[in-house]
């Protein structure tokens, strides 16, 4: 199966991808985390992701699509995978089209989480990531047992270095510019599912499970 979540910054993309990965035994795929675990080895491609990821700008396609091809080539990826925070423009939706078609293959489901603007910088600034695993909780929403330490590794979290008001504003019209056409581009594909991302973390998932199937 071949998912695509979509979604606004915020709206719950990561969480949603990594209960579908537990649930159905695929991958789950974020150029968003890649590009973090990058710049926290200090790679090459991570300085370069850097630059654009704290203005809250999108990283160039060239570098995003050559990424994505090489992981989908991990043994892991046999069947399919959830995608989250790829694509995000339309040259990266159609050089994955692209890609797939050259094997017979397509998308399964696209996965629009709807939540407006309003809700987002609330729950961006409420957010916390963990240094070591990369699980995310929310202080109100999703609090951690022990204030500050990952439930599931031990480790610290941390507020993103993107998480900032200002870098959330300019995110969310980053969004609305490239990526927000997506949904039209995956509805006339004909493989576009939209579910309400204001409600609770469970309702969400189990409206994407009845889409999905169980
Ligand atoms: P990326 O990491 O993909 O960030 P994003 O799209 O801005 O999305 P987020 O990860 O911030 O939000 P999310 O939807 O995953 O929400 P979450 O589940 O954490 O990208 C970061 C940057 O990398 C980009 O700005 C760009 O520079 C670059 N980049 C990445 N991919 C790229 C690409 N393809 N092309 C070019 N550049 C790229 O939830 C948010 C919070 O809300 C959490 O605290 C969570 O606990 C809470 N929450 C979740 N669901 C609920 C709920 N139902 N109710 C209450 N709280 C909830
Ligand atoms: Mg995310
Ligand atoms: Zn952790």
């Amino acid at each position: 199966m071949k998912i695509i979540m979509l979604g606004a910054p915020g709206a719950g993309k990561g969480t949603q991808a990594k209960k579908i990965a537990a649930k159905y035994g695929i991958p789950h795929i974020s150029t968003g985390d890649i590009f973090r675990a990058n710049i926290k080895n200090n790679t090459e491609l991570g300085q370069k992701a850097k630059t654009y990821m704290d203005k809250g700008e999108l990283v160039p396609d060239e570098l995003v699509v050559d990424l994505i091809m090489d992981r989908f080539k991990e043994a892991d990826c046999a069947n399919g995978y959830v995608l989250d925070g790829f694509p995000r423009t339309i040259p990266q939706a159609e050089a994955l089209d692209k890609a797939l078609k050259a094997q017979g293959e397509a998308v399964d489901f696209a996965i629009n989480v709807e939540v407006p603007d309003e809700n987002i910088i609330n729950r961006m600034s409420g957010r916390r990531a963990c240094v070591g695993c990369g699980a995310t909780y929310h202080i109100e929403f999703n609090p951690t047992k022990v204030e500050g330490v990952c439930d599931a590794c031990g480790e610290k979290l941390i507020l993103r270095d993107d998480d900032k008001p200002e870098t959330v504003k300019n995110r969310l019209s980053v969004y609305h510019e490239q990526t927000q056409p997506l949904i039209d581009y995956y509805a006339k594909a004909d493989v576009l599912a939209e579910v309400d991302g204001t409600q609770d973390m469970e309702k969400v998932f189990s409206d994407i499970v009845n889409v999905l199937g169980a």
